[in-house]
């Protein structure tokens, strides 16, 4: 079987996947996007274009779970492989609405799946997350660390994939690459993409690079009684462009063979929130204020990638930093004071 070159990407429009689409606009694929935009806004694509050069075959805004709509667009387009984005993804926010976290993130998927079977199509590359491992203890952990997720989020992601390795195990036609990120941020180089999530950030790097424009007054460290060097919950932070470069590197190996296959996307090295505040703080070239808030529930004291699975499958090893990471957070911060609608109205406002 061949690489693909049809990719339909959904929650195309988002923090990842639209780092993806540019990833892939560069590398020669048509790109079918589909997004309900609950987290995002169609600009970011047009910024995709902008930077790739060429433009997106087709998108669609429509909820994954329409499965009518979502068949529409399978009957309309020859899709060879789908990239699986689309999901809620705020541990906090889930703790809170446990019940829209499950139908969105596992009734998007089945409803996906679904309708890549009706239609033949059974390679998928599923966006996961480390916060499945839960609270798993020290060090770097590998993929056969035992799934404990402690919040709804994290457990919608595991149901995900436990479907993912029924499908696979009934239909020997699916190949699933199951990437499991543990912490990407950053931004584009360019400036022109970035995490400009709707109204307070539930992430850290975003959050920081607002207090650092000024939007917000100051950082709540969620805790400092954890077992870390500092007290504060230690992760590990992907620079956002070695995440999207795994995801192309995925789509050349999905023809190598069929079956599921889980690889974490990490850099495996830790940093606490205090080193991602002091790192910040360096790029910017001010102090970031903070002050230490109780605990966010649902969080988990530290984890760390071992991610030498794909870098022995693929050769994939990230070669950014989180330096690298700050620097680019806070050149799309300053490029986007208000973010992607601000700047749009800010456009409009000078015509
Ligand atoms: C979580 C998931 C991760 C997922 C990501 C997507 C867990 C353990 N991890 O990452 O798999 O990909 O969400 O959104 O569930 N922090 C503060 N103040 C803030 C914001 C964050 O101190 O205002 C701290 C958090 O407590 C945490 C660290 O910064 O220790 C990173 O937080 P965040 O960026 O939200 O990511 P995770 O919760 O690690």
């Amino acid at each position: 079987m061949t690489a693909p070159s049809t990719v339909l990407v959904t929650g195309g429009a988002g923090f990842i996947g639209s780092h993806v689409c540019v990833e892939l606009l560069d590398h020669g694929y048509e790109l079918i996007v589909v997004d309900n935009y609950s987290n995002s806004t169609p600009q970011v694509l047009t910024r995709a274009e902008r930077i790739a050069g060429r433009f997106v075959g087709a998108v669609y805004e429509l909820d994954i779970r329409d499965r009518q709509a979502l068949s529409a667009v399978f009957d309309r387009h020859s899709v060879d492989a789908v990239v699986h984005f689309a999901a809620h993804k705020a541990v906090g926010e889930s703790t809170r609405m446990p019940i829209e976290y499950y139908d969105t993130n596992v009734g998007g998927t089945t409803s996906l799946l679904r309708t890549m079977h009706e239609h033949g199509v059974h390679r998928l590359v599923f966006s996961s997350s480390s916060s499945i491992y839960g609270n798993a203890g020290r060090g770097p952990l590998d993929e056969a660390t035992p799934a404990r997720p402690t919040n709804p989020y994290a457990a919608s992601k595991w149901i995900c994939e436990q479907i993912l390795a029924d499908a696979c195990r009934r239909c020997s036609e699916y190949t699933v690459l199951c990437l499991r990120y543990f912490n990407p941020a950053g931004a584009h180089p360019s400036g022109l993409l970035g995490e400009d999530p709707h109204g307070t950030p539930d992430n850290l790097m975003p959050y920081l690079a607002q207090v650092a424009i000024g939007r917000r007054e100051r950082l709540r460290v969620f805790g400092d009684d954890y077992p870390t060097s500092d007290g504060t919950a230690i992760r590990d932070y992907l620079h956002v462009m070695d995440t999207v470069e795994a995801h192309r590197i995925a789509l050349d190996h999905l023809a190598d063979s069929t079956g599921m296959h889980v690889y974490n996307l990490g850099v495996g090295k830790g940093s606490t929130v205090l080193d991602v505040v002091a790192a910040f703080s360096e790029v910017c070239g001010r102090p970031i204020p903070y002050e230490i808030g109780p605990r966010r529930p649902g969080d988990v004291a530290e984890l760390v990638a071992d991610a030498t699975a794909v870098a022995r499958a693929w050769g994939w090893r990230p070669d950014r930093n989180l330096a690298d990471i700050c620097r680019d957070a806070w050149r799309f911060q300053q490029l986007n004071p208000d973010g992607y609608v601000g700047s749009a109205r800010r456009a409009n406002t000078k015509d």
